[in-house]
C-alpha cells in the first residue's frame, strides 16, 4: 500500500496520542481530527490535560506513544509556522512589557517564515486584524494601560497577523467582559467563515463558543469524548 501524501485539508491532527510529566500520565490514546474552516471546542475539567492536548498538537512537548501532524506533515518537521496561531492560557507576559498594542501585533510577523511578499500586504493585514478585534482606538496604547480583554484581544490580533490556516486558542475570554467576548466571536465568526480557518478552542465558557462550534470534544479522566456536551451548531461551509 502507498502511504498518502500530506493531508493538507487536515491542519490538524493526532493520532492515539498518550501522554506523561515524568510518572504522572495524563492523556491516554487520544485522538483529534480538525479540518479546514472546522471549529472544534475542547471541553473538560480543570487538570484534565486540555492546555497538555494543545502543546502536543504544536509540538512543544513531545508525546510518549501516538502521532501529530500539522498539515498532514509530521510535527518534529513542521517549518511552515507563519500558518499556525496560538494563544496560550493565561498569556499575559506581555501586558507588562512596556509595548504599545501596534508593536504587540507586528511581533507576531518577527521570527516566522516570510508570510508576505511585501511590505505593503504586511501593513494591510496588520490593519486588518487591528479592526478585526476592534482595536483601532488603542491602537498606540502601551499594553500595561490596557484592560485583561483588551489585551487578550491583542495577543489575538497578534496570533492572526501572519493569515494562519489554524487557530489554537486557550481559554481565551478569560477575564474578558460581555462586550470583548461577543467582538471575539464575532471575529472567529467572519475567520472560520471567510478565511476557512480552522479552530480550536479550549474553554470553560459555552458561551463563548455556542453556535460557533461545529464540535464540542470533551477531556476527562485522561480521555477524550466526541460530540459530548453542547449539540454542536453546524456552521455553513463554502
Ligand atoms: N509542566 C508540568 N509538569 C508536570 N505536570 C504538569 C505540567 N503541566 C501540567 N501538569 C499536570 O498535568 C495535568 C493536566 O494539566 P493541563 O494544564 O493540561 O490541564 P487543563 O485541562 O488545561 O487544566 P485547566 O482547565 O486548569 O487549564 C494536571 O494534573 C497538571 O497538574
Ligand atoms: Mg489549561
Amino acid at each position: 500500500m502507498t502511504p498518502p501524501g500530506p493531508d493538507r485539508s487536515c491542519p490538524l491532527e493526532l493520532d492515539g496520542v498518550s501522554f506523561a510529566y515524568g510518572r504522572s500520565m495524563v492523556l491516554w490514546d487520544v485522538s483529534l481530527r480538525v479540518r479546514q474552516g472546522e471549529f472544534v471546542a475542547v471541553v473538560g475539567p480543570n487538570g484534565s490535560g486540555k492546555t497538555t492536548l494543545m502543546k502536543l498538537g504544536l509540538g512543544l512537548l513531545q508525546p510518549g506513544a501516538g502521532q501529530v501532524r500539522l498539515f498532514g506533515q509530521e510535527v518534529r518537521s513542521f517549518r511552515s509556522w507563519s500558518q499556525v496561531g496560538y494563544v496560550p492560557q493565561r498569556a499575559q507576559a506581555t501586558s507588562a512589557l512596556p509595548v504599545s498594542v501596534e508593536e504587540v501585533v507586528v511581533s507576531g510577523l518577527a521570527a516566522r517564515t516570510r508570510r508576505f511578499r511585501r511590505l505593503a500586504e504586511e501593513v494591510e493585514r496588520i490593519d486588518h486584524v487591528v479592526e478585526l478585534l476592534a482595536l483601532e482606538g488603542s491602537r498606540r496604547s502601551r499594553m500595561a494601560e490596557l484592560s485583561g480583554g483588551q489585551q487578550q484581544r491583542a495577543l489575538i490580533a497578534r496570533a492572526l497577523v501572519t493569515a494562519p490556516q489554524l487557530l489554537v486558542l486557550d481559554e481565551p475570554t478569560t477575564g474578558v467582559d460581555a462586550e470583548a467576548r461577543s467582538v471575539l466571536r464575532e471575529s472567529l465568526r467572519h475567520l472560520v467563515e471567510v478565511e476557512k480557518m480552522a479552530v480550536v478552542y479550549v474553554s470553560h465558557d459555552p458561551e463563548g463558543f455556542s453556535g460557533l462550534a461545529q464540535r464540542v470534544v470533551e477531556v476527562e479522566g485522561g480521555r477524550m469524548r466526541e460530540g459530548h456536551g453542547q449539540p454542536a451548531v453546524q456552521v455553513a461551509k463554502g
